[in-house]
């Protein structure tokens, strides 16, 4: 590389990795992995190391890493936030088990074994059993107060259980995402057209740090914690306090264990590493500390990190194949994921054939071509994914991998959506696995939730014919059901009662299932509560739907888009016919009493809800209907086009008159 085209390499590196950085810390949507971000930073690292003269002072290589961020208040750690000490390899763990021994010379001691998970960590104050700050690590002796973030995570309890606590004391622990509440979040994501998260770990740490807590609210984030720090601690062993806290209502892992010695604790780590795929979090490794607190402050600190506490990090194991060709699978949303097929390689005890490339950046970035020697990896995820090219093997015949330009599928021209990383195909109402792909998604448990159903159900029933949009559903029969592959009489009789019982199924969510792009369960609710019927809904216009909290011109764009549709409109038709909750149903809860002792009179025509639904609710709240306006009558609630005479009648008695809103208000 020349002098000036290493300068230039380096400005742009710089820009891309403080782009990402911005992404990662400010933004919580990081747009590339771990791994390829620490590429960049390598190859940053090594540029200034051979051309120092085009080093900065404010190089992204010279910052270091912190989660400090503006928003929140910071504030000391009273005991600062270390990090352990790290290994990968057993060798080294005989070593620091050496350490160990000597240090308490020869005296018997034993291990506390725990998972390393990945995630955020987080240090909770408890002040006479109630929760009172959360901090995050920050630098390690400062850390941002998110508590009322924290607040939100249901396994963090707020107030402990009788117990034998300490009046003040902290318990440090980790906040992660479950790999399913991060699918699920990305999918989310995708919906509305966000960048989705990287990985569990990211979405977690990204949510911590959001400044909107109503948000953190609805991610499914959790907490597992691992250390309580005190002057005083009720056990002298970290094993026995750790099951303490269990029971004064922390949640603390199940997944820990005391081990005897060194043989023990390797013991463990094989168990786990061969096992963690089945765990539904992430991990990164073994947490491996000294059981005894007596002999932990002999053993004291470093600087940095414990002496009685190391990790061993698991390798993601690696190898290297051959890229034979690429396919493109096309999602329920549209979205191509390019598949990599590879000469079969034996990686972590599975044979790997296939492997996901994610999008055409990812291809660009490692410059991906069909030939290629590839490197496959096999994180804690399921599906192996490629890491990098081997380029020196590159064949001089390789070509470049190119996206197609018609959807494998159907056979429409592909679109690639302005400042995203996917390609799609627009043919949403021909093309067969977005068909699919939404009756999935109506049938979903947060949406109709029919549970005598599922995918590949779906794709049979797909496949004979039977079904071809989510109303289909609701013509199934059992004789249409049991000369099928897979059913026998009961369990036809449980897919049609399923389907029978999502007719419950309240109107926010059947909004939900109806899968309109960037509506999500927590958008659909709030539309639902806005617009209480389908017809309602289709009939609003621009500015009413962007007057709604969170709803902006896209999703605005998307809903009216969705019922101009004249497919879309015939949908909504045969929902109606099969009896749907298309609009809000007025709960047959328990009696309130906010309308005791009042009467009623309803007249003329309401903009949301209908009569019938107002006298429902009225009768629910303990308020009283009358059919005629007279001195006994509280309130005549009066809607558009009333008839005069009643209206005259109302004003002559001094009757008050209430707007629909005004009623609603009453309610509230
Ligand atoms: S103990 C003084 N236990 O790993 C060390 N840490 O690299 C106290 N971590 O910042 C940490 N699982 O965020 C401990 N079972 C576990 C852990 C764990 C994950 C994280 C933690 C810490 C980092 C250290």
């Amino acid at each position: 590389m020349k002098k000036n085209e290493a300068k230039e390499r380096i400005i742009w590196l710089s820009k891309a990795i403080n782009e990402h950085n911005h992404r990662y810390y400010v933004e919580s949507a990081p747009s590339i992995s771990d791994f390829e971000y620490d590429l960049l930073l390598q190859e940053l690292v090594s540029l200034e190391k051979r051309y120092p003269e085009f080093k900065t002072d404010d190089s992204p290589t010279q910052q270091v890493g912190s989660d400090l961020q503006s928003g929140f208040q910071t504030v000391p750690h009273e005991y600062p936030m270390l990090s352990l000490g790290n290994t990968y390899n057993e060798g080294e763990l005989r070593d620091f088990d050496e350490r160990i021994r000597k240090a308490l010379g020869n005296k018997p001691y034993e291990y506390v074994c725990e998972l390393k998970y990945d995630g955020a960590a987080i240090s909770l104050l408890y002040e006479n059993g109630r929760l009172t700050q959360a901090l995050t690590r920050g630098d390690g002796s400062r850390g941002d107060a998110v508590t009322a973030n924290v607040k939100t995570i249901a396994s963090v309890p707020r107030e402990l259980n009788q117990g034998n606590w300490p009046s003040r004391f902290y318990i440090r622990g980790e906040i992660f995402m479950s790999r399913d509440g991060f699918e699920q979040l990305n999918r989310e994501r995708i919906e509305r057209g966000d960048n989705p998260f990287a990985n569990p770990r990211n979405s977690a740490s990204g949510t911590l740090k959001m400044l909107d807590s109503s948000e953190v609210a609805r991610r499914p984030l959790d907490c597992y914690l691992y250390a309580l720090y005190a002057p005083e601690l009720p056990a002298p062993t970290h094993a026995e306090n750790l099951a303490m806290a269990k029971k004064w209502g922390f949640q603390v892992s199940p997944h820990f264990d005391v081990k005897p010695n060194l043989d023990g604790v390797l013991d463990f780590i094989h168990y786990w590493n061969e096992h963690r795929p089945r765990l539904p979090f992430d991990i990164d490794g073994i947490v491996i500390k000294v059981n005894r607190l007596s002999q932990q402050e002999k053993l004291g600190f470093t600087a940095k990190s414990p002496r009685w506490a190391i990790s061993y990090k698991f390798k993601a194991e690696q190898a290297l194949t051959k890229l034979l060709s690429v396919d493109f699978q096309v999602g329920r949303t549209g979205i191509l994921t390019p598949v990599a097929n590879l000469e079969p390689v034996l990686l972590a005890g599975t044979t790997v054939k296939r492997a996901s490339l994610h999008n055409a950046d990812q291809i660009a970035l490692h410059d991906i071509h069909l030939g290629d020697s590839v490197w496959v990896e096999k994180g804690g995820e399921i599906i192996p994914k490629i890491t990098g090219v081997d380029r020196d093997m590159r064949p001089s015949d390789a070509t470049p991998i190119r996206f197609p330009g018609t959807c494998p599928e159907c056979g429409s021209p592909i679109r690639r959506a302005e400042g995203m990383a996917a390609h799609f195909c627009p043919n949403e109402m021909d093309c067969p696995p977005q068909l699919k792909g939404k009756i999935v998604h109506f049938i979903s448990r947060k949406a109709m939730n029919v549970d005598g159903l599922g995918e590949e159900t779906i794709e049979l029933l797909f496949r004979e014919g039977l079904i071809r949009t989510s109303a289909d559903l609701y013509r199934l029969t059992l004789a249409d059901l049991i000369p099928l592959e897979g059913f026998a009489q009961k369990s036809a009789e449980n897919a049609i009662r399923s389907i029978e019982e999502s007719k419950k199924v309240e109107w926010s969510r059947v909004l939900f299932a109806l899968g309109i792009k960037h509506v999500g369960e927590t958008i659909a609710r709030k539309l639902a509560r806005a617009f209480p019927s389908v017809d309602l809904l289709a009939a609003a216009t621009a500015d009413e739907l962007l007057s709604i909290d969170e709803i902006g011109p896209r999703i605005a764009e998307s809903i009216q888009g969705y019922f101009s549709n004249e497919a879309n409109k015939r949908l909504i038709q045969e929902f109606k016919y099969a009896g749907l909750n298309l609009e809000q149903m007025v709960e047959q809860g328990n009696l309130g009493s906010r309308l005791a002792g009042l009467s009623f009179v309803i007249s003329g025509v309401f903009e949301r809800y209908s009569r019938e639904q107002l006298k429902a609710m009225i009768e629910q709240e303990g308020g009283k209907m009358l059919s005629a306006v007279s001195r006994q009558t509280n309130y005549l609630l009066a809607g558009a086009n009333m008839g005069p005479s009643k209206l005259k009648k109302a004003k002559d008695l001094g009757v008050s008159l209430l707007s629909e809103d005004e009623f609603l208000a009453m309610l509230a």
